[in-house]
């Protein structure tokens, strides 16, 4: 599942003209790498995206499902407007203690809240002491799962909030409908809902963009939620 030399050296000069590095999101992937963490967090220009995406909507308020080593929480939470807040959401308790650690290095443990346990669990709690509105939302774990935790987000959501969810084309295998892969099928059933004016009752807008790059063929969802 090595990504072709071509998509690996473009994100490299990406990176290297767009995206420098620092001493927390650099110590964020060389700690997971350490302490052999799968190397499946946001490439360095997907980090980017996501930051530019949720600083273009001036976010005070951002929920990020699935944390690994906070590498992606790190980019997010820096772009948070000043005093807002990242509630980051992980089942691993290992991935979890470096998680936070990352998070000290960057600064950020005063921003960044990061609740253990696994989504499902966690995200009913969340809605339950009104843990919204968030402005901005990223979905990132288990991947078999990612149509519930869409709908817990939209229950967390406003009109104007952003939802995106990685990991849902997977080599193109979305299209195959024979699939028993539960992380395809995941991503085949969000696709499903996100068509059917009943699941989410007409109130988002969305669209998938196929990526390629260091992380070899994939793609993510963007959604927009609309008002009601
Ligand atoms: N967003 C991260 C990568 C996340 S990888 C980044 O880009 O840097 C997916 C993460 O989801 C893993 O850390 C995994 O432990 C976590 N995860 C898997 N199942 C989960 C669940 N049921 N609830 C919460 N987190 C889960
Ligand atoms: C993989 C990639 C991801 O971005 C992720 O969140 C989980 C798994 C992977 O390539 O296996
Ligand atoms: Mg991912």
């Amino acid at each position: 599942m090595n990504p072709p030399e071509q998509w690996t050296a473009v994100d490299r000069y990406i990176s290297e003209h767009l995206v420098p590095g620092d001493p927390a999101l650099d110590g964020a992937v060389q700690a997971s790498a350490e302490a052999g963490l799968p190397p499946i967090a946001v490439s360095p220009a997907q980090g980017k995206l996501l930051h530019l995406l949720a600083r273009s909507i001036g976010a005070r308020s951002i929920l990020e499902i699935g944390t690994l080593g906070a590498y992606s929480t790190i980019w997010l939470a820096r772009a948070l407007a000043p005093g807002g807040r990242l509630v980051t959401l992980e089942a691993n308790l290992q991935y979890a203690e470096l998680a936070t650690a990352n998070i000290a290095r960057a600064g950020l443990s005063d921003t960044v809240e990061l609740r253990l346990g696994k989504a499902l669990d966690t995200l009913p709690e969340l809605a339950a002491e009104a843990g919204g509105p968030f402005d901005f939302t990223f979905i990132d774990a288990d991947k078999q799962n990612t149509p519930e935790y869409f709908t817990w987000v939209l229950e967390m959501s406003r009109p104007g909030s952003i939802i995106i969810t990685d990991n849902v084309i997977r080599d193109g295998a979305v299209i195959d409908d024979a699939t028993e892969d539960p992380v395809v099928q995941g991503g085949r059933r969000f696709h499903e809902m996100l068509a059917s004016e009943d699941a989410f009752g007409g109130r988002v807008s969305a669209t998938t963009i196929q990526t390629v790059g260091v992380k070899g063929y994939d793609g993510f969802t963007f959604a927009l939620v609309l008002p009601r």
